[in-house]
């Protein structure tokens, strides 16, 4: 019997039993980059991605060594800093990585309670509870390092009625591409070394109160060629999920080994970001000019109403369309999702971005991990790295 299904955005009740309650977390507050060029990594989001124009801090408002830049879309909101100094930790932290995520922020209701709660149990800090004010009141921010030189902030918007954060100005802009329909973050993907995954796996749980709710082995995550370990962690009430992936023997070297070469060690690969509309999303973001992986063969789409079972009838998507774009299609028990993954962002092999339409499903798409990692695979043996 097939039951309706809807896209799927988690409100802030408990989901997930075996969380633990000393963190409780609103939601993804923002993401930072560090770019080697962030007036032009700008630019790039808002004329390919539609990301609009929202605040700006730099030589202006009265910085000396950096500049940054904020964009927004629906609920996402990034921030692209650069240094204006050599021997900066930005520049030493670009030189080293490349454009990466250095910052993922959660909003909290307390940060100087996450920062103390994260740090007795272990978390190093990367920034002690501190407060920004400006004339729309104050945000106390907190960080600490998670993988890598990757940085969870804490931020407490509470008694802050600006736009962003004290000390950024409202960009303004005459050039505002149209938003290409992107609505949240859906998870984030972290990378870590060899063996590495259950030392993370077990930090998020003990550290910040996370569960562990789904795992895929080298078995599950395997092509004729290379492999990789993923466990995907939430927090209780499902808004922020950190998938975390290492890599695995095969006869090849594994995109996951690939990363941490080009990335030289742990940190973000991917960040998926939801759509309620994917074929629109996609044919905009193509038009664009954005990368995607390409589609994978004809058997795969033959094989789509198979990998659907019960939930077949409800699929609305034309699977020709789909193919046309190269969208990958997913089933679990609560429904179906849709998705496709970009090329890397950047030179390096390393970042990229997955686009995510849920109709129900929970799952990443462990029934597609097999046939998008032949397409990765494709592009490593391109760039002699496979
Ligand atoms: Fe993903």
């Amino acid at each position: 019997m097939a039951k309706e299904v809807k896209n799927v955005e988690y409100g802030l009740e408990k989901i997930f039993e075996g969380a633990q309650d000393f963190l409780p977390l609103l939601g993804t507050d923002y993401v930072e980059f560090y770019v080697g060029n962030a007036k032009q990594s700008a630019h790039f989001y808002k004329t390919a991605f539609g990301f609009q124009s929202f605040a700006y801090a730099g030589l202006e408002t009265g910085l000396k060594d950096r500049t940054s830049y904020v964009l927004k879309q629906d609920k996402i909101r990034i921030v692209l800093t650069t240094s204006l100094v050599s021997g900066s930790p930005i520049s030493e932290h670009v030189n080293k990585h490349g454009d990466g995520v250095k910052v993922i922020a959660l909003w909290v209701e307390d940060a100087r309670k996450s920062w103390e709660e994260t740090t007795k149990r272990g978390a190093k800090s990367f920034m002690e509870p501190t407060v920004e004010k400006d004339e729309h009141g104050e945000v106390v921010r907190a960080g600490i390092y998670t993988y890598g030189e990757t940085v969870h902030m804490f931020v407490e918007r509470k008694n802050y009625k600006g736009d962003f954060l004290p000390g950024f100005k409202k960009w303004e802009s005459e050039y505002q591409p149209t938003a290409v329909g992107l609505k949240f973050i859906d998870h984030m993907v972290g990378n870590v070394g060899w063996g590495e995954m259950n030392t993370w796996v077990k930090w998020y749980e003990d550290v910040m109160g996370f569960v562990n709710f789904l795992s895929f082995d080298d078995k599950q995550i395997t092509t004729e060629y290379s492999a990789l370990m993923s466990k995907v962690m939430s927090n209780g009430n499902g808004r922020i999920k950190f998938p975390i992936n290492e890599p695995a023997e095969g006869k090849k070297k594994s995109q996951i080994e690939e990363y941490i070469d080009f990335y030289e060690g742990p940190g973000v690969q991917h960040l998926a970001l939801a759509t309620d509309d994917i074929i629109k999303t996609v044919t905009e973001l193509k038009a664009r000019g954005v990368e995607f992986l390409p589609p994978p063969p004809q058997a795969y789409y033959d094989e789509i109403p198979t990998r659907l079972g019960v939930h077949r009838d409800m699929m609305k998507e034309d699977i020709q369309q789909l193919q046309k774009l190269s969208i990958l299609v997913d089933a679990d028990e609560d429904g179906y999702l849709l998705q496709i993954f970009t090329k890397p962002v950047e030179d390096r092999p390393t970042l990229f971005y997955e686009i995510i339409q849920r109709m129900g499903a929970k799952g990443f798409g462990a029934g597609n991990f097999k046939a998008l990692f032949e397409s990765i695979e494709r592009e490593q043996a391109k760039r002699g790295t496979l």
